[in-house]
């Protein structure tokens, strides 16, 4: 299969191609556009000549156009997931969750597109505004640079050119160079659901080349990222007065008290820490257990773990498969390696099985300074560590550069609130872990964990500029 660039509303060639492997077993799965800088400069000017449609377009099309694309998703369920599990190696059960997801992410997408408006400013509550009719309206910021990650190719695409486009803008997007598949296939989708050529380009190839030519653009009025911090620095860096939003890493972590349900708690904790293999921005990679529970838990969580089947992202029986990349798994083994050097206790994983799929990895007892604990891992790895008290746990938590989302367990509803006063990051979870996601939520987070929040209509409201206008009506 040959996977060409997608401007204008039409396929086109580029110079260059490279071969798309899966991640699991190393198979050519296609052979991808490398778009170069004349292209995207192609595909910008699309975006910009669309963006005069785009703006007439009604409130109910646009929302109708969503809407249909959330339903020609529906009906290739089966088809889009299995894009993802084979460039993503994301084991095929949870591939079709997220095409769930991405459905509900365009469906709330098109519902917002009806509920963008201003409003009526009372400008006589100061002297000298009487007589004047004042209102706002909220106008589209124009062509919009998306920058997607691998980990979700299908629904993280969908959070940036879902409300961009509910908002009247039009979008250039520039989608992981692992998983581009899934990208072109939405593209697709939306010109059968009619949207205006040119509303919506897709541009893969060099990331470093294609993602400073969209951030150096004047023509881009905004640029919407999700990665690593080190790349969305350097985007804010370079943005100038673009609008930027930034949903950068995470090292999320959990606190769980004294009088939580070992086992509910334990099978939810495996669910946050190994979905997708770690590869998720709040998954759950550090867990704080108050000592009278501590042995119980790591214990059931331990048994659980082992439990997960390992494989191919295309078996009904997978839990975990393979990392993205080898260099991704020599660096999570690396880091185990350096964990277990400072101290820390490997209690199960640790290895890589003969298809190279990284097993499910605990580490007890943790230092701080260890990269398992400060850095975001993005593998399947977790550690346990013991604390004396809830607010030893909060204080661990707040120990992070990151502050994307925590969670706590616990029965006494007074820690629960005290604990989300204390914790400083986007989103606390009472009883639940920091993985928890549904796709209308504001979702984003605090210090490197990004600027900005995501979630349909959060994300409409970033996408548009606020016009006032005034009617003097004295004369
Ligand atoms: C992310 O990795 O930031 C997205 C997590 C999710 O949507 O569940």
């Amino acid at each position: 299969m040959k996977q060409k660039l997608y401007i204008n509303g039409q396929e086109a060639a580029a110079q260059q191609y490279g071969s798309l492997r899966s991640p699991y077993s190393g198979e050519v799965i296609a052979e991808v556009a490398s778009a170069g800088i004349e292209q995207v400069d192609q595909a910008i000017e699309a975006a910009l000549e669309a963006g005069v449609v785009m703006r007439k377009l009604p409130a109910y099309r646009r929302a109708e156009i969503l809407a249909k694309v959330a339903s020609l998703l529906q009906e290739r369920k089966e088809e889009a997931a299995r894009i993802v599990a084979m460039e993503a190696a994301k084991p095929i059960k949870t591939a079709r969750a997220e095409v769930d997801r991405t459905v509900q992410t365009y469906q709330f997408a098109a519902e917002e597109a009806k509920r963008i408006h201003g409003e009526m400013l009372p400008l006589d509550a100061a002297p000298g505004g009487e007589g004047r009719l004042a209102y706002t309206l909220r106008e589209p910021l124009g062509v919009i640079g998306a920058i997607t990650p691998f980990n979700f190719p299908l629904n993280l695409v969908a959070h940036k050119v879902g409300p961009a486009l509910a908002a009247g803008n039009t979008v250039v997007l520039k989608p992981a160079p692992q998983t581009p598949l899934s990208a072109y296939f939405i593209a697709k989708l939306f010109e059968e659901a009619g949207l205006p050529p040119g509303a919506l380009n897709v541009i893969s190839g060099d990331g470093k080349l294609l993602g400073e030519k969209l951030v150096q653009d004047a023509r881009v009025k905004m640029i919407t990222f999700t990665g690593s911090p080190e790349v969305g620095v350097g985007i804010r860096n370079q943005a100038g007065l673009k609008r930027v939003t930034l949903e950068l890493g995470s090292n999320s972590a959990v606190i769980i008290d004294k009088d939580s349900d070992v086992d509910a708690v334990a099978a939810r904790c495996v669910t946050g820490a190994y979905s997708y293999q770690g590869q998720i921005c709040i998954s759950l990679q550090r867990i704080f257990v108050v000592d009278e529970l501590y042995e119980a838990f790591v214990h059931r969580f331990v048994a659980l773990a082992a439990a997960l089947r390992a494989g191919d992202p295309l078996s009904e029986h997978t839990d975990v498969s393979s990392l993205i990349s080898e260099a991704a798994t020599k660096r999570a083994m690396d880091w185990v390696e350096e964990a277990v050097q400072l101290g820390a206790e490997l209690a199960i994983g640790g290895r890589v099985d003969e298809q190279g799929v990284m097993q499910p990895t605990v580490l007890l007892h943790v230092p701080a300074e260890a990269k398992v604990s400060c850095k975001e891992v993005f593998a399947p790895i977790v550690l346990i560590n013991k604390i004396s008290s809830i607010e030893e746990g909060i204080q661990q938590v707040n120990a992070s550069d990151y502050g994307l989302q925590a969670g706590i367990f616990t029965q006494n509803i007074g820690k629960a609130l005290d604990a989300a006063d204390a914790l400083h990051v986007g989103g606390v979870l009472i009883n639940d872990i920091p993985t928890f996601r549904v796709d209308q939520m504001p979702y984003g987070g605090v210090k490197l964990s990004g600027t900005g929040r995501e979630g349909i209509k959060y994300a409409v409201e970033e996408m548009l500029e606020m016009k006032l206008v005034i009617v003097n009506r004295n004369k």
